[in-house]
């Protein structure tokens, strides 16, 4: 590691130590203290399972390692008490939200659960989702529609607070759409895809209900979501392990499901990295932004998928081999990450000294970046402490742009290596005013303008400088920014982000995004009531009452996974 080791201890003086928390930690206290439920007997038994290394899972696997396979996991181990709550057999409908341990909830935080309920969609009598607005006084377009990603909050909502049915039901009905054909004019995607989104259509004559979804053959542009199948493995990873309930993804058609996913991501192809190319707008900036080739989003959540479906997949035939192939693309995919898309004080350095046309093995400037291509901004933003994930990597070409979802997620996944976690923490401590400014939190930074925006937006006017996915600010990020801190102990600034949210989100009726250099304004075209502006902010508020909840949407570093190693001249971390 280059200087992040010595920084980062070094600036671990700035933290509240009061409220430190670590993965670590928040696993040895007795929650069952704090929020008056019975112990958790077998919380122990639960992080060996989700500790399972990738070299412990590598090709040849010990009898030891087949006891400690989910299946036999779940089998032999009651799930914890404590993750039960009497809410889960009440209605999705008029369950109200639960305070623990005597926390007084925020008067915001029934509102919030009441607008919720309000954006349920139900298929057939059964809620299926949370639509993605329920705005009416602008035009629909797809806003009707539930969202795979949008859905993420809300289904951590729904199961931190004991309802776990709409999630169950969620993760059926986009396995039915997955097994759909999706043709695109005459060409026919992979079997794997699964829906951005998709919609109930009733017919009143029939009375009856169909489900209809989108694939990327109506959405603006035609780009299939690739975020969509990796979300869909961390939502089913996240209901496991929230409920205990194996029985869900150890049925065929869900092992199915996600190695049709995999199958699709692990192929093999002309790549000469580990990392995954994607289209322009194939993740939550769903529009022309420049983040065509590897983007950090898609990254991190490729690395995320990879992890929760080692933990769920079975040992099967079928199962084994995808096992052995996502144990080495993790491998590959951390260290690739971790030296080539992490930049620091010392990185940035290195990289305005680089010497250009490098040939063979011996060559440090291994993508042939030229120094003149940095941007001047960037030199400002870096702080001296921390550091950050940059936006994508690829030949000649680094965009330096910091993204907020794929440093969050790289924390979560243990994408970044602790050194990291805490370095992208620093980071965002010291540039507060540009990051969340005065509405948490940038869905980007900075914003690109004139030629630059003309280019790389091909001049979209939805994406003008410092608005919607051009440096707009996103109140949904709080939900992974409160994750992220207290899973690197820092929850003071998730409090802090959370302040700001709750100064404006019911006064503004839960816009989707704001814009300007300090997310001062609604956004232009935002709509209102936005589900994911409101669920992200009750997972942001249940997590931070109790922080035992990180555990579903989290996981811990694996220690057999090498930090990338030291070399004397750059592209190191
Ligand atoms: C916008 C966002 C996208 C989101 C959709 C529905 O298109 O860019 O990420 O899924 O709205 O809210």
């Amino acid at each position: 590691m280059s200087s992040l080791n010595g920084d980062v201890s070094q600036n671990g003086n700035t933290r509240n130590m009061d409220s430190l928390f670590t993965v670590a930690e928040i696993e040895e206290i007795d929650f069952s203290k704090l929020l008056d439920r019975p112990k958790p007997l077998n919380m122990e038994r639960q992080r060996s399972f989700d500790e399972r290394s990738l070299s412990e899972l590598s090709v040849g696997l010990s009898p030891r390692h087949s006891a400690r396979h989910p299946e036999s996991f779940f089998r032999s181990n009651d799930p914890p008490e404590y993750l039960f709550s009497p809410c889960s057999r009440r209605s999705v409908i008029s369950c109200t939200p639960r305070s623990q341990a005597g926390f007084e909830p925020h008067p915001m935080v029934a509102e919030a659960w009441e607008n919720l309920r309000r954006s349920l969609v139900f298929f057939r009598g059964e809620p299926v989702g949370t639509i993605a607005a329920t705005d009416t006084s602008e035009e629909k377009l797809n806003y009707d529609q539930v969202f795979v990603r949008d859905f993420v909050p809300s289904a951590l909502a729904f199961l931190m607070n004991g309802e776990p049915e709409i999630v169950k039901n969620f993760i059926l009905k986009t396995l039915r759409l997955q097994s759909w054909e999706k043709k695109i004019d005459r060409f026919q995607l992979g079997e794997g895809v699964m829906p951005a989104s998709f919609k109930v259509l009733h017919d009143p004559v029939r009375n009856t209900e169909t489900l209809m979804a989108d694939f990327g053959e109506s959405a603006i542009g035609r780009v299939a979501p690739v975020d969509s199948g990796f979300w869909w493995i961390i939502l089913l990873r996240a209901y496991t392990k929230s409920t205990g309930d194996s029985s869900l993804a150890e049925r065929p058609e869900c092992q199915k499901g996600m190695r049709l996913i995999l199958s699709l991501c692990l192929s093999e192809g002309f790549d000469t990295f580990p990392t995954l190319l994607c289209a322009d707008g194939c993740c939550m900036i769903d529009r022309r932004m420049g983040v065509y080739g590897y983007p950090i989003e898609i990254q991190a959540l490729f690395f995320m998928a990879l992890r929760c479906a080692l933990l769920l997949l079975k040992q099967d035939d079928e199962g084994k081999e995808f096992v052995e192939r996502i144990v080495k693309r993790l491998h590959a995919l951390s260290y690739h990450m971790r030296s080539y898309f992490w930049l620091d004080f010392k990185q940035l350095n290195d990289i305005y000294r680089y010497k250009t046309e490098e040939y063979s093995h011996t060559a440090v400037n291994k993508f042939n970046v030229i120094p003149d291509s940095l941007p001047d901004w960037v030199f400002d933003f870096m702080p001296t402490h921390g550091g950050y994930f940059i936006g994508n990597v690829s030949p000649a070409r680094m965009d330096f742009r910091w993204f907020c979802l794929g440093n969050c997620i790289a924390i979560l996944s243990s994408l970044a290596t602790p050194e990291q976690s805490m370095a992208i923490m620093d980071l965002i401590e010291s540039r507060w005013e540009e990051l969340a400014g005065e509405m948490p939190l940038k869905v980007c930074y900075p914003a690109i303008e004139s030629h630059e925006w003309r280019i790389e937006t091909g001049s979209d006017p939805k994406n003008t400088r410092w608005s919607y996915h051009n440096g707009g600010s996103w109140p949904v990020l709080l939900w992974l920014l409160t994750a992220a801190c207290i899973k690197t102990g820092r929850p003071q600034i998730a409090r802090r982000a959370i302040e700001l949210a709750e100064s404006r989100l019911p006064k503004d009726n839960w816009p989707e995004y704001y814009d300007g250099k300090c997310g001062r304004y609604v956004g232009k075209q935002a709509r209102k009531f936005q589900t994911w502006s409101i669920a992200g902010y009750l997972v942001a508020k249940m997590m931070l009452e109790d922080p035992s909840h990180l555990g579903m949407i989290a996981l811990e570093e694996d220690k057999q996974m090498k930090p990338a190693m030291r070399r004397s001249n750059s592209w190191t971390c």
